[in-house]
């Protein structure tokens, strides 16, 4: 009796397809990156990753693409993994310890729907075999089950590896409960760790590269000492060629070239491509000219960037420029209620041209960096403040801080027009 409900239990599993929906783009608009995937996959459920898996990465190089359309597909079909997959920030008005609850949740209901069906039609009311138990007469537990039994219950009716993956993990430390929850789901990971087969692992990923490092380096974040891998950026020769038939058969830029491009794009596949298709929309130009509009349409594409950049800064109020900049040049270091943050903050506004003399106290400097938070140029989650971007900050230090310009009133504005 005990093979033959395995057996029909086997077959209600392998029918429970893999949830594709996470895949938001066509294969063909994406270069894919197939032994990366495999190799991140076998490192994701090794014992060496028992403790979970912290992807980080410069920001808009790929992270997500490559999570979403090559990683999953991977961890399904090579390590046949049930993927629970969510992005922090697309359920960003929701909380995100809540949204990872509930997605657990969701993914044990859908499974236990999935057996019982095939339980009535077979008219059992109850099953119990090792490591599964469904009752059919019982109705919900008053009491939710913890995140823990959840995963357990979830990987033994699937009989898979729950593989959770969090994009935008940095989220989980804007609430209580978000921090709670990574918690929650470190204790699960201890509890189901050391079993026969793994039942559980956890891949969190994010934007913000200081954010993502931040919960496996500070002790007092669950997931400590959790290992942390650098996503590699794309840029290899077999990428750029991909990129280059995009565009074209007159589109012919040698790959040093395009490698110089790409760099200059700070491996950032979007803005690499705005160039690309600019420089292909030119007129037929001859081999080293088509190179050189090439690296011309890429630094124009980081001179505007940086402009924009540099706009916005100068028009923040003094100390809140000096905070920015002290932050760029300090990055992990960064102390602003220091006496030598005091001193550097305050020799910043003195060189200031026509700033006034600054209050630099701590009170001053924690006003100064919740404007800055609002501005979204700082980021503070549970911890210190880092840069919204931080691979920008080689451009705030190179940054001439000034006194922002006088913004004049509507009325004023319109009196100097009839003027
Ligand atoms: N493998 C790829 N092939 C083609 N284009 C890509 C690829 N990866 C990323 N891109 C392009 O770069 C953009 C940014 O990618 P993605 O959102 O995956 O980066 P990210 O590192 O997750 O960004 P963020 O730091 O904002 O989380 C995509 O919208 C896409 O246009
Ligand atoms: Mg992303």
């Amino acid at each position: 009796m005990l093979q033959v409900v395995r057996k029909i239990l086997d077959r209600i599993r392998s029918s429970s397809e893999p949830d594709r929906r996470m895949r938001s783009r066509e294969p063909s608009e994406i270069f894919h990156r197939p032994h990366l995937a495999s190799r991140m996959a076998a490192d994701l459920l090794s014992r060496s990753h028992a403790s979970g898996m912290f992807l980080t990465g410069p920001r808009r190089t790929g992270k997500s693409t490559f999570v979403k359309n090559d990683l999953c597909p991977t961890l399904e079909r090579e390590h046949q993994a049930l993927i629970l997959y969510v992005d922090l920030w697309e359920r960003g008005d929701e909380d995100p310890g809540a949204v990872i609850v509930g997605l657990v949740r969701e993914a044990v209901k859908t499974q236990e729907r999935l057996v019982a069906k095939t339980m009535r039609r077979l008219s059992l009311s109850r099953l119990r075999i090792p490591g599964l138990e469904l009752d059919l007469t019982k109705t919900d537990e008053e009491r939710p089950p913890s995140l823990k039994q959840s995963l357990e219950r979830l990987s033994d009716l699937s009989r898979r590896t729950v593989v959770l993956i969090i994009d935008e993990a940095q989220q989980t430390q804007t609430t209580a409960y978000g921090r709670h929850v990574l918690y929650m789901l470190k204790s699960a990971r201890d509890q189901l760790n050391g079993r026969d087969r793994i039942l559980f692992r956890l891949l969190a990923t994010g934007s913000h590269k200081e954010k993502i490092e931040r919960l496996v380096s500070d002790k007092h974040q669950a997931f400590y000492c959790a290992p942390l891998e650098v996503m590699p950026t794309l840029g290899g020769e077999d990428f750029l060629a991909w990129e280059r038939t995009s565009h074209g058969p007159a589109f012919r830029p040698g790959l040093a070239a395009m490698a110089e491009a790409f760099d200059l794009c700070l491996r950032r596949p979007e803005v690499f491509r705005v160039c690309c298709r600019e420089t292909a929309a030119m007129a037929p130009l001859p081999g080293p000219a088509q190179e050189r509009a090439l690296l011309h349409a890429a630094q124009a594409a980081i001179e505007a960037e940086k402009h924009k950049l540099e706009v916005r800064v100068l028009l923040l109020d003094p100390l809140d420029q000096a905070v920015l900049r002290l932050m760029a040049e300090d990055g992990a270091r960064f102390s602003p209620f220091f006496p030598p943050a005091e001193r550097r903050l305050s020799a910043m506004l003195a060189a200031m041209p026509a700033a006034p003399v600054r209050d630099v106290s701590a009170t001053a400097v924690r006003a100064s960096l919740a404007r800055l938070c609002d501005a979204r140029l700082v980021w503070c989650g549970d911890g210190p403040h880092v840069l919204e971007e931080s691979q920008f900050a080689d451009w705030l230090v190179d940054l001439e801080l000034a006194m922002p310009p006088v913004v004049q009133s509507p009325a004023i504005q319109a009196f100097a027009a009839l003027r």
